[in-house]
């Protein structure tokens, strides 16, 4: 199994560690083995050093063999049109463009992301609530955030359209390109992985998703939205199942105090839907891939505790000791 663990001093040393873990592997994929190399990106605060150091070395590789898809987006974002949500600042389409896609050039030959924004979120919760009641739609998870499932029994053509064409296909397109070489991802404070949140059973490959209170409350504090009502309740994501499903190697970037009790749980605890990214322990048993890049605070549940993470069978990798 493969499960490593690098800390790191602070957020800028993890945002280089994770650049010279990943940015060889493009080179050796794009320009010295000349095929396609199929990267899975992530939103947030976590990766914004990393691309930041991807698009300054972005001469390293060739960007054009390159194709990456996002993990989520929200539905739900203010804006009449599409367009109108597309080009909201809090909108992963936007952030995507002026955080990576827009200043690499040449651009990577593909980008997706989930076309949340082409949900009209009103028509959306009138379509969900008669589903419910009629009984073709369930909702998944022990916690406030829910999967929203849309079960085959659906008459109804707006969800249909939305489970068949804006989740089934997004996966499909992943499996058709061969699936992911590497998947960097975040993690939220309640251990959700994209928008895959807590208690919401670890199978499902992608997800209509309700989200939960603490996902919007951290959204809100961090100072995406002015307030929860501003803020979008859905959003389409990638699934923990379809991550660990379709992804050869997943790079995990952890930095702050909050994400402390989550990580520690992911590495010391049980696989539980509580804590979403603890599946990546199963993951790496079942022949995946898995380095978390953490700075020393995102880390502090598991410093001193190596010999129990290393009987556990994972490897820590303490770059604060070139400091000491
Ligand atoms: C959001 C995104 C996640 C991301 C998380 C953490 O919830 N959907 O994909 O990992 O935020 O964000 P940050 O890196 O800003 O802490």
């Amino acid at each position: 199994m493969g499960l490593e663990v690098v800390i790191a001093q602070d957020f800028e040393d993890m945002s280089e560690e994770a650049a010279n873990i990943i940015i060889p592997k493009i080179r050796e994929a794009t320009i010295y083995e000349q095929v396609e190399f199929n990267v899975g990106l992530a939103t947030g605060s976590s990766p914004i050093g990393l691309y930041k150091r991807i698009i300054e070395r972005q001469k390293e590789f060739d960007a054009t063999r390159v194709a990456s898809w996002n993990l989520d987006e929200y539905i739900g974002l203010p804006g009449e049109t599409l367009t109108e949500r597309i080009i909201h600042p809090q909108s992963y389409a936007f952030f995507m463009i002026q955080n990576l896609f827009g200043r690499l050039s040449p651009p990577f030959a593909k980008t997706h992301i989930p076309r949340g924004a082409e949900i009209d979120q009103r028509k959306l919760v009138d379509a969900l609530k008669e589903g419910i009641d009629r009984g073709y739609v369930h909702l998944e998870g022990n916690d406030k955030g829910k999967a929203v499932v849309v079960l085959p029994s659906c008459n109804d053509k707006y969800l249909r359209w939305i489970r068949d064409e804006l989740l089934d296909s997004y996966l499909h397109s992943i499996r058709d390109a061969g699936g992911i070489d590497y998947w960097i991802v975040g993690v939220g404070e309640n251990g959700h992985i994209g928008f895959h949140e807590s208690g919401i059973p670890l199978h499902h490959q992608i997800l209509l998703v309700k989200l939960d209170d603490n996902t919007i409350y951290n959204a809100v504090k961090d100072g995406h939205f002015p307030n929860r009502e501003d803020a979008p309740q859905y959003a389409i994501s990638m699934g923990a199942g379809g991550i660990f499903g379709h992804s050869r190697n997943i790079l995990l970037l952890a930095s702050g105090g909050r994400k402390a009790e989550c990580i520690s749980k992911s590495l010391l605890g049980q696989a539980t839907s509580e804590v979403p990214i603890s599946g990546l322990y199963t993951y790496a048993q079942n022949g995946g891939n898995v380095t978390y890049v953490l700075d020393e605070d995102a880390a502090k549940g598991i410093l001193g505790r190596d010999a129990l993470l290393n009987k556990k069978g994972i490897a820590i990798k303490d770059l604060r000791l070139k400091y000491a």
